[in-house]
C-alpha cells in the first residue's frame, strides 16, 4: 500500500491564513513520518506555503475555465504556476456539479491529483465514475464537530470504499469529518481507507504541532 494521506484543509481558519498559514506549513513539514502530509490552503497563500520544502500543497478548489475573460475564478494553470500540486474539489462547504468535475479533470495534467468530496456513498459512486484520483468521504454533519466520522459512522467509510472499487479500483478512498487523532487515523485505514481529511483538529488545536505528530503516530 502506498503511503497514508493526511491532508490538513486549512479552510478560511485565522489559524491557517497569511503567515499563519506559513507557519502551520512549517509545522506540517517538520513532522518526521512516512504518512504523505498535504496542506490545503487557500488560494492567497499557495505560492508561500509551497515555497516550504518537503511540503505537499494543494488548492481548495479550482473551476473549469482557461486563461482569458473570466472573473473570480480559480484558473488551473495559474494555480499550478503559484505552486498547487493537487487539489480538493466538490468540498461540502463548495459544492459544484458533477459536469464542474468532468470538466475540470479534462484540463488537469496528467497525474496531478484531484480528490473530489462526497457526501455519501451514493455521491461517492457517482464521482467514482468520472476516475479522480481520490475519493473523500465526509459526512457535512460531522464536518467540524467532536466524533471522529471513524467512530460515529464507520460503515460509511467501509461501504464507500467498496462501493468505489466497484466502480473503478483505482481510485483511492480518504475519509473525513470530525477526525482529531492518531487513532481515528488508524481506524480509517482499518475500514479500508487509505488516509483521512480534516481541519479543525489541527486549526483550531492549542498544540497544531503535538495534534500532527500524534496523527501519523499510529502508522
Ligand atoms: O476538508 C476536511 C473538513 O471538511 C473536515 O473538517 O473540522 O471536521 O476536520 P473537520
Amino acid at each position: 500500500m502506498e503511503a497514508p494521506l493526511v491532508v490538513v484543509n486549512f479552510k478560511t481558519y485565522t489559524s491557517a491564513l497569511a503567515s499563519a498559514a506559513d507557519r502551520l506549513g512549517k509545522q506540517m513539514a517538520d513532522v518526521s513520518t512516512n504518512a504523505r502530509m498535504v496542506a490545503v490552503t487557500s488560494a492567497f497563500d499557495l505560492s508561500s506555503v509551497s515555497s516550504i520544502d518537503g511540503l505537499e500543497v494543494w488548492s481548495q478548489h479550482l473551476d473549469p475555465v482557461g486563461q482569458g475573460s473570466h472573473t473570480g475564478w480559480l484558473e488551473p494553470e495559474t494555480a499550478i504556476a503559484r505552486g498547487a500540486t493537487g487539489t480538493i474539489i466538490n468540498h461540502a462547504e463548495h459544492k459544484v456539479s458533477l459536469e464542474h468535475v468532468r470538466d475540470l479533470m479534462a484540463m488537469l495534467p496528467e497525474g496531478f491529483p484531484i480528490c473530489a468530496c462526497a457526501a455519501d456513498v451514493t455521491e461517492a459512486r457517482a464521482l467514482a465514475e468520472l476516475g479522480p484520483t481520490f475519493i473523500a468521504v465526509e459526512p457535512p454533519e460531522l464536518i467540524g464537530g467532536d466524533i471522529s466520522v471513524t467512530t460515529a459512522d464507520p460503515t460509511i467509510v467501509s461501504d464507500t470504499v467498496a462501493a468505489v472499487k466497484e466502480v473503478n479500483p483505482n481510485v483511492r478512498v480518504l475519509c473525513g469529518a470530525g477526525v482529531k487523532n492518531g487513532q481515528d487515523v488508524a481506524t480509517a485505514i482499518a475500514l479500508g481507507a487509505e488516509g483521512v481529511l480534516l481541519a479543525s483538529g489541527v486549526t483550531k488545536a492549542n498544540d497544531p504541532q503535538a495534534v500532527l505528530e500524534d496523527l501519523v503516530s499510529k502508522l
